[in-house]
């Protein structure tokens, strides 16, 4: 059996001979961030896939991200960290039911929300993260945005977005979007110095408290550069440690203790040196997506690049 340390310096020797990038979304735990070549949140995660040099990239996170990455790199192989880790919110409509919707408001854009699968992207116009989505739809020339599949980022946008009517389907993060009210307050309560970071994905009148509303990256910032030194973390409870880490002199306080994405926790270091291992010995599963979909999918992904997403 193979020490910790062996572990990580075989994972780092495989990467580095097989030419693999490593991605990591920042929700994912301190030991697999430590192993990836890029770590951020999904805006960054979807600009870098794009970007990125290397053939082979394994994705450290959920699926939507690793097929974002095939979408905007079809070229290249994608790996999957733990292929068990799905998004719950990106497969809680299917395009049938998007196809349905947008027959409704005819001159409508259809915005998703960059956590959907492939075949949902299919179906939509331009696709947004949650650091770009008030300003892609700004700039959308369309004043009827049918925004799929969550109603909490979309009233957020809608908010930012006075001059826009936003249609929404009853979709969310089940993790954020459970936080209620009651908790937000005590949170606050029971540290009243500290500054309320909220992600967008909770309910409106959790971020009604906020001093802060903003995608990962933007908490992440926000928190690094602010002269406060104290913060109630609103959004995965991943973040509250990675931030004590990079800010020892800050507090960091979760929003809510039970905010855990269990699909976000499946991945283990054990998982990349598999995934590694069997590239090296040629068995490993590509992500593959169907071909008829990967144009329109991809179509959508541009238009969010294109817009400034
Ligand atoms: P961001 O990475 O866009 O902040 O989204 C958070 C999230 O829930 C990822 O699935
Ligand atoms: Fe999906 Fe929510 Fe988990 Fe993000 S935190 S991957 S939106 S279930």
């Amino acid at each position: 059996m193979m020490t910790m340390h062996e572990l990580r310096q075989e994972i780092l020797r495989l990467k580095q001979e097989l030419g693999v990038c490593i991605l990591a979304h920042s929700y994912q735990s301190p030991d697999i961030l430590e192993m990836a070549d890029i770590t951020g949140d999904s805006f960054l995660l979807s600009r870098m896939a794009a970007k990125s040099e290397a053939n082979r990239l394994l994705v450290c996170g959920v699926r939507f991200m690793a097929e974002t990455a095939k979408l905007l790199s079809p070229e290249k192989q994608i790996f999957e960290a733990n292929p068990t880790a799905g998004c719950p919110m990106a497969e809680q409509f299917s395009p049938e039911e998007i196809l349905a919707e947008k027959a409704k408001y005819p001159d409508c854009a259809v915005v998703a929300y960059v956590n959907t699968t492939a075949a949902i992207k299919a179906v939509a116009d331009v696709c947004v993260t949650s650091s770009s989505a008030v300003e892609i739809v700004k700039r959308l020339p369309q004043e009827h945005i049918l925004f799929i599949p969550d109603c909490n980022l979309g009233a957020y946008v809608q908010a930012n977005c006075p001059e826009k009517t936003l249609h929404l389907l009853q979709g969310g993060c089940p993790y954020h979007s459970a936080v209620t009210l009651e908790e937000a307050k005590a949170a606050k309560q029971a540290h009243p110095d500290a500054l309320l970071l909220v992600h967008p994905e909770c309910k409106k009148e959790v971020s009604d408290l906020a001093d802060y509303v903003g995608a990962t990256s933007g908490i992440m910032q926000f928190a690094k550069k602010s002269s406060a030194k104290e913060f109630i973390i609103g959004t995965e409870i991943s973040i509250v440690a990675h931030l004590a880490l990079e800010c020892p002199e800050k507090r960091f306080y979760p929003m809510a203790n039970r905010l855990i994405c269990p699909d976000m926790r499946v991945t283990a270091l054990a998982d990349l040196y598999r995934v590694l291992s069997e590239i090296a010995q040629g068995t490993a599963q590509e992500l593959v997506l169907p071909k008829e979909m990967m144009l329109p999918a991809r179509h959508c992904l541009d238009e969010m690049l294109r817009l400034g997403g």
